[in-house]
């Protein structure tokens, strides 16, 4: 059986290839503690999954969904960009649903890029965008977001003939994996950038919602020109615990929904109805679980950034997301730290270097598992890793 060539250099899912790793060392009896992926261990706020039991015994919901998302689920999502970020979306023009935000990065590079186009893709990033576009027959030019520019793309240095035949540039803010943030300023520039070279801008946004010690995140789509020339993606996956629902959306520029919903319609065919009602509960329902889950993520953040520091590391707080982002010890590259790590304590850490060539050099934590097991996890490294050089 012949692969087609679209694929034949598509390497599995960063995360499937880790749980490989995490299979066969638990195959060897090692107790294993995964901070790998992202995927919150706390459940799904009551109140939504009890919203879902209900919707599930209404047969008007076992037939196919709408393609683009129920109206009030589209409605909902617009009325949660204007309580949030003072921003209004027509829900039938401006807002599509998606199953989880993964999947619609995946497909807005069909609508936009021919083989030969270009993508503007962070580096390091999220992998789904240099997979969406691989997929397509474009390139990735990777932009380099280093800790020295607070995690965000120079503009300045992308090649004037890079920027020509770019149609696409995914941003990321608050980013997975560094936790970089950016602000109006840099929304601004991009903007502009997206503006003069006919680009348009998606934002993912799926860690909107997860930030610490008084910041906020502001919306991309709150800036100055954003509609005109982009749409950020959301999702509800991080936000209430509901990774394994598979519920998201696009919003923004009227065009580029269009598209993506076209796109979409002859592709799947929609979202349970009942999770979209479930959905609806989450966005516009009480909020206080989401404080809960900012407070304890801050909980944990802070007993892994002191418990690193005090092995030697010297990291700041990050403002936001679920994840720490260290450099590796010196004499180390992602790879062969993460080897150790796994080999030494038992503890399974993504490379960063499975983010993007930039990404070498660093490792990523998440924060989603139960504060005890972190904790347990640091322990097991404080006492077998020796003493690390930095
Ligand atoms: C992550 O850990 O980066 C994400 O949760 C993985 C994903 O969304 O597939």
């Amino acid at each position: 059986m012949e692969e087609a060539e679209r694929i034949k250099a598509l390497p599995p899912y960063l995360f499937a290839r880790i749980d490989e790793k995490i299979e066969a060392a638990k195959a060897k009896g090692v107790d294993v503690i995964s901070l790998g992926i992202g995927d919150p261990d706390r459940p799904t706020p009551e109140h939504i999954i009890k919203k879902l039991a209900e919707e599930a015994h209404n047969p008007a919901n076992h037939r196919y969904p709408s393609y683009v998302g129920m109206p009030v689920y589209r409605q909902a999502v617009s009325t949660y960009y204007q309580r949030r970020f003072n921003v209004e979306l027509d829900p039938k023009k401006e807002v599509v649903a998606l199953i989880g935000s993964k999947e619609g990065i995946a497909h807005v590079t069909w609508c936009y890029l021919n083989p030969g186009d270009i993508a503007l893709v962070p580096d390091p990033g999220y992998p789904v965008y240099n997979v969406g576009v691989m997929l397509t027959g474009a390139e990735s030019y990777r932009m380099p977001i280093l800790e020295e520019n607070g995690f965000l793309p120079d503009f300045d240095i992308i090649p004037p003939d890079v920027a020509k035949r770019a149609k696409l540039m995914f941003l990321n803010y608050p980013n997975n994996p560094t936790g970089g943030i950016a602000d109006a300023a840099f929304y601004t520039k991009a903007i502009a950038f997206a503006k003069k070279y006919d680009i348009i801008i998606c934002h993912d946004a799926a860690y909107q919602e997860i930030y610490f010690d008084g910041y906020k995140p502001i919306s991309f789509l709150e800036v100055e020109g954003a509609g005109d020339v982009g749409i950020e993606f959301g999702s509800l996956s991080k936000t209430y615990n509901m990774t394994g629902w598979r519920v998201g959306w696009a919003a923004g520029n009227a065009r580029v929904i269009e598209a993506l919903g076209r796109i979409k319609s002859n592709i799947d065919s929609g979202i349970f109805q009942a999770v979209q009602a479930a959905a609806v509960e989450a966005l516009l329902g009480p909020q206080e679980c989401v404080a809960e889950m900012r407070q304890v993520y801050r909980e944990r953040r802070d007993m892994v950034i002191d418990g690193l520091n005090e092995m030697g590391w010297n990291l700041n707080k990050s403002l936001a997301t679920i994840y720490i982002w260290p450099r590796v010890p010196k004499s180390f590259t992602s790879s062969s730290f993460a080897e150790l790590v796994l080999e030494k304590a038992g503890v399974v850490i993504t490379p960063g270097n499975g983010y993007g060539e930039c990404g070498e050099g660093y490792f990523r934590i998440s924060l989603t598992l139960p504060t005890e097991r972190l904790r347990e996890a640091l322990e097991r490294m404080r006492l077998s890793l020796g003493t690390l050089e930095f």
